[in-house]
């Protein structure tokens, strides 16, 4: 299928349909008596995909898979931040997929090895590190299997476990994932001193130092404020505490870095608001260190259910958005006016805050409806 999509009338005919919208193009029939449309819709997609995710494969010969796998990959940026963290001799991948990850991650190994049980996503990631001009070892097998026969050591192995069932629905426990990392975590262990995971933004960090052994570092990773992965690091060496790193990319913010045992023994402050209000970024409250953003930046808290902090001086490098604001009533929420409205512990959605109260969405101002230790309140950027 390679070669035939490869063909140059073929990528020419992609080429031009770039912008075509594809569900009228799949209702014609393809000029090409060996390739489908759907095989050129395929490609087509995938250029549109990689224009964000992954710009890096937007060269002359790069063959894209169907879109779960597309769906399936890393984004650029994500695995571009791993690759800073890893380097060694030998690297191995036990689940390849399109390769994004592996691409980024094994850029400071000398020895490459990715294993993927689909034999035809296999074969496009094949071509296309052929294109990128790099060298692996590319192995089609189950990867329980290749572990069963494995005699090697490796100074990384990372996993990216496939998160959909069978029914293609998405999972977020351990052992609904493909493959089962509790059932493989020490033989994993046995062959490196060092595994990387990838899992979802949805998984629950308790329940994961609760299940898996051997953590020492764990960090979750946002790009713009949204979070994209929990990366999670095991290793044999592992003695003293986990170290958490929460990082947002492309904000120019630094990581803001913890222990778990620093959460448990942390005490927040209470405080009315007073002029700048604190609105932690995702990855901070993903971390759920509540207690310890408080402490850490001298900062007071609303309420225990709200997780927004207030001060008088300006605390720049707070790892979140800053807005200095005042403390309205009802009455002052004129009809009509625009605002950014932010809901947090209130009983209303910013939904049916903007019905009640007449609002338009937008502008350069922000409401923020919450509740302080008083009861609820109503704060306005100024
Ligand atoms: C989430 S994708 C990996 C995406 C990859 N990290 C990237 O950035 O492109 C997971 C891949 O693991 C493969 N996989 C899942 N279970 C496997 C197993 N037991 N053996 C080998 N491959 C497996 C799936 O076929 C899928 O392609």
């Amino acid at each position: 299928m390679i070669n035939k999509i490869l063909n140059q009338d073929v990528q020419k005919y992609i080429n031009a349909n770039l912008n075509t919208d594809l569900h009228s193009l799949l209702l014609k029939k393809s000029p090409f008596p060996e390739v489908s449309m759907q095989e050129i819709v395929q490609q087509i997609k995938g250029k549109q995909v990689a224009q964000k995710k992954f710009p890096f494969l937007l060269k002359e010969g790069i063959i894209f898979p169907p879109q779960l796998n597309l769906e399936q990959s890393s984004s650029e940026k994500t695995a571009h931040y791993k690759s800073g963290i890893l380097k060694g001799k030998k690297f191995i991948d036990l689940t390849s997929g399109f390769g994004i990850d592996a691409y980024y991650l094994s850029k400071n190994f000398e020895e490459v090895t990715l294993i993927e049980q689909n034999t035809d996503l296999l074969e496009i990631v094949e071509n296309n590190w052929k294109i990128l001009e790099r060298k692996a070892r590319f192995i089609n097998q189950k990867l329980e299997d290749f572990l069963n026969q494995n005699k090697e050591t490796f100074d990384v192995v990372y996993l990216d476990p496939a998160r959909r069932d069978q029914n293609k629905n998405k999972v977020f426990l351990l052992e609904d994932l493909s493959p089962n990392i509790l059932e493989i975590q020490e033989k994993l262990l046995s062959i490196s001193d060092e595994v990387v995971i990838k899992l979802s933004p949805l998984i629950d960090l308790k329940y994961l130092v609760s299940v898996l052994k051997n953590i020492f570092r764990i960090d979750i990773v946002a790009l713009k404020n949204d979070v994209k992965e929990i990366v999670v690091f095991l290793s044999n060496k592992n003695s003293g505490e986990i170290i958490c790193n929460c990082v947002n990319l492309e904000n120019g913010e630094s990581a803001f870095t913890f222990t778990f045992g620093e959460e448990e023994n942390a005490h927040a402050e209470y405080g009315e608001p007073e002029k700048w209000i604190y609105i932690p970024n995702h990855s901070i409250l993903k971390a759920g260190i509540f207690n310890l953003i408080s402490e850490r930046f001298g900062l007071k808290k609303l309420h225990p259910n709200t997780h927004l902090y207030t001060s008088n001086e300006k605390i720049e490098e707070f790892p979140g958005r800053i807005l200095e604001v005042e403390i309205v009533d009802n009455k002052q929420v004129k009809k009509k006016s625009q605002f950014n409205i932010i809901s947090k512990n209130y009983p209303l959605k910013p939904e049916e805050i903007k019905k009640k109260y007449g609002l338009k969405d937008g502008g350069e101002s922000y409401l923020i409806f919450t509740q302080s230790k008083k009861g609820k309140i109503i704060l306005k950027s100024v």
